[in-house]
């Protein structure tokens, strides 16, 4: 099958996410490819579709937004999983006990998850380095507890996103 995997990605960490989940659909015999959503201008040429972001104050990017809603139709008509890329640092739960990254889903899960009905939503860690941010995301940075939530370091969790990845493939291939 064709597969699009589609990402918005401010600093990379969501593209690094992106290519993996590429990777490991083709090395489990699926035509996959990761492009930025935003170029992504011929979506009909694809049989399934992976669409992902990173969250920012609680929402995916726009392009990962405006790339779903532009093609909602199509979309709803095909496999579809939808990723994120957020929580930082290493806890599973935040300060109140709740499983982090149900804690950070953005607010498109449940905006598509009725009219796309994804066969999965995943939230995975995501990755920050302080030294690219630009500067409104460095002042957020400043604020009282801003370091604590938003930790510098790569959290992404590649054995998580790998088996995400061959269970999108199992269900391609029908099993
Ligand atoms: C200013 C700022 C706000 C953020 N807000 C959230 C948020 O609301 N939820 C979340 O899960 N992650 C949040 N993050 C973490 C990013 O989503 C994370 O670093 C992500 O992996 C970045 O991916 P990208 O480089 O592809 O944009 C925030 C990061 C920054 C710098």
């Amino acid at each position: 099958m064709t597969v699009l995997v589609g990402f918005s990605s401010k600093y990379g960490a969501t593209e690094g996410i992106a290519e993996r989940i590429a990777r490991k659909l083709r090395e489990a015999g699926q035509d996959a490819v990761a492009r930025p959503a935003a170029s992504v201008d011929k979506a009909d040429k694809y049989d399934a579709f992976v669409i992902g972001s990173s969250a920012y104050m609680g929402s995916w990017r726009k392009e990962a937004t405006e790339f779903v809603r532009r093609n909602r139709e199509l979309l709803s008509g095909h496999p579809v999983w939808l990723f994120s890329s957020g929580p930082l640092g290493t806890a599973g739960q935040d300060a109140q006990g709740r499983d982090l990254l149900k804690e950070s889903e953005p607010k498109q899960f449940e905006e598509f998850s009725e009219s796309l009905q994804p066969r999965g939503m995943q939230v995975f860690f995501g990755a920050l380095d302080p030294n690219v941010l630009g500067r409104r995301d460095r002042l957020v940075r400043r604020i009282p507890s801003g370091r604590e939530l938003l930790p510098e370091g790569d959290f992404r969790d590649w054995a998580a996103i790998d088996e995400w990845s061959a269970g999108i493939a199992r269900e391609l291939r029908g099993e």
